[in-house]
């Protein structure tokens, strides 16, 4: 194994070393598709656990299972599992360590994978945790970011959205801080701010950190813009949600003045925040984005699992 971690549960917990090694393996199942890797997980079987929505992450890593020459066994909606009649997520985790080799769980509440995680003998990956942690979004967030800049240094980076419940936003930035000299420009309304220990931190760390509330204007000062979702599941009312939904919006027409080496990434799904005229520019790199989770996928579930190439 060439990673610190035994679950994944935090980006906390991620090394720079970690990141490396991920970053290093998934490039490989990226341009390789070699038929022997499709034989390295067999008999091994992934739980996959959601207890939440989910397409990509979902799909993503019951693929990358199944890629890799593994199975997979999967809960697509909570009702339909013992926790319904009241078992607890450790206990959950407990019986599913004697099924399969490890598990992926998304649950809306804070910290449900470190409960799953509690007795678990396998290893657990945490696919979001409520409006905390999604870990292994920001590894290919990363991942995303390196492919098409060469680099995870001095970057200036726009996040626009929700950066209050955005779980993505939280991982990334905790990985982001390792590298030098960013500029991050947080644009938000108001109401949806990052919260003041995440911004003070990332200034100890040596970040230049701008809080602004025009996306046109701060675009053309862009290498990276990452678009999010505003997270309705996690307001209190439909009448908050929709007094802040339609804030942001990135239209085709807004990037007349951006750098050319602009990537507009997202972690998907879009609502309105991106126009799809969007979609055919060539900063568009969402797509990519999700595409590459594929491998970063591939590329965790074989180093949890030990799995040598
Ligand atoms: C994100 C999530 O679930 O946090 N989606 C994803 O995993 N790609 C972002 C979102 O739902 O807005």
């Amino acid at each position: 194994m060439n990673i610190s971690f035994r679950h994944l549960l935090s980006a906390d917990q991620v090394t720079q070393e970690d990141i490396q090694a991920i970053c290093k393996k998934a490039s490989f199942f990226h341009h390789n598709t070699s038929s022997s890797i499709f034989d390295l997980a067999r008999g091994k079987i992934l739980a996959s656990l959601f207890f939440e929505p989910s397409t990509r992450t979902r799909f993503a890593f019951e693929a990358a299972m199944q890629k890799l020459g593994g199975n997979i066994i999967t809960l697509e909606s909570g009702a339909s599992s013992s926790t319904k009649k009241g078992e607890t997520l450790s206990d959950t985790g407990r019986i599913m360590s004697g099924y399969c080799d490890i598990a992926v769980i998304r649950h809306p509440q804070k910290n449900s994978a470190t409960e799953f995680a509690k007795h678990a003998t396998i290893p657990v990956i945490n696919a979001g945790d409520g409006s905390n942690q999604h870990p292994s979004q920001s590894l290919l967030d990363i991942y995303t970011i390196n492919h098409f800049h060469h680099r995870l240094d001095e970057l200036s980076i726009g996040i626009i959205g929700d950066l209050k419940f955005s779980r993505t936003v939280k991982s990334l930035v905790q990985l982001l801080a390792f590298y030098k000299r960013h500029t991050f420009y947080l644009i938000s309304h108001p109401s949806l701010k990052m919260n003041t220990e995440t911004v003070a931190w990332l200034k100890k760390c040596g970040h230049q950190v701008i809080e602004t509330k025009s996306l046109q204007d701060t675009l053309p000062l862009l290498d990276i813009a990452y678009m999010t979702r505003v997270q309705e599941e996690r307001f209190d009312t439909k009448e908050s949600y929709d007094a802040v939904k339609n804030h942001y919006r990135l239209e085709r027409a807004h990037l007349t003045h951006a750098k050319p080496t602009l990537t507009i990434l997202h972690p998907l799904p879009r609502i309105a925040e991106i126009a799809e005229d969007v979609d055919t520019h060539t900063s568009a790199k969402y797509f990519d984005q999700a595409q590459f989770g594929l491998y970063i996928r591939m590329a965790l579930i074989s180093e949890m699992l030990g799995l040598e190439i």
